[in-house]
């Protein structure tokens, strides 16, 4: 089984794009080592991440990101347990705004529980539109 954990946050009031791409390239660093996999979206000032992996390397990877204040007010949308893993070959999947995003979701000003699976979805197919670039 692998455990995941499915959040929401507010990024810091003065993050930069510099910031989503420094998170990402630390992701990619230390999440091979901790056998996790994921993806994350940022929507506007909206963060929403899906982890997934061994539940030590979770926890620790939690608690780094509740004190890490490029983001605020971390709230679990969703977390448990899996048979296999949604992201295998994603160490941190990416996803920026962007206007195939649903409409419900560009107004909202935090992602609620009963968008979570929603927001999965739209990682999932776009996890999936970029592996298929990559293979054309
Ligand atoms: C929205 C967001 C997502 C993040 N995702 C990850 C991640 O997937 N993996 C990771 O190692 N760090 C991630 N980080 C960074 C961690 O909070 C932390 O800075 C990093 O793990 C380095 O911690 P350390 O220097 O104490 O080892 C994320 C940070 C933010 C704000």
């Amino acid at each position: 089984m692998i455990n995941y954990i499915f959040y929401h946050s507010t990024a810091a009031p003065n993050s930069t794009p510099d910031d989503d791409r420094a998170i990402v390239h630390a992701a990619w660093r230390a999440n091979h080592t901790q056998k996790i996999t994921g993806y994350l979206v940022r929507h506007g000032s909206n963060y929403v991440q899906w982890l997934e992996g061994p539940k030590g390397s979770l926890d620790r990877l939690y608690e780094k990101l509740g004190k890490d204040d490029r983001h605020q007010d971390l709230e679990i949308l969703a977390s448990g347990e899996r048979v296999n893993r949604v992201f295998p070959s994603w160490l941190m999947g990416f996803l920026q705004h962007d206007d195939h995003l649903y409409v419900p979701l560009k107004s909202a000003e935090r992602v609620t529980t009963d968008q979570a699976e929603y927001v999965l979805d739209i990682m999932k197919s776009h996890a999936q539109r970029r592996l298929c670039k990559l293979a054309l």
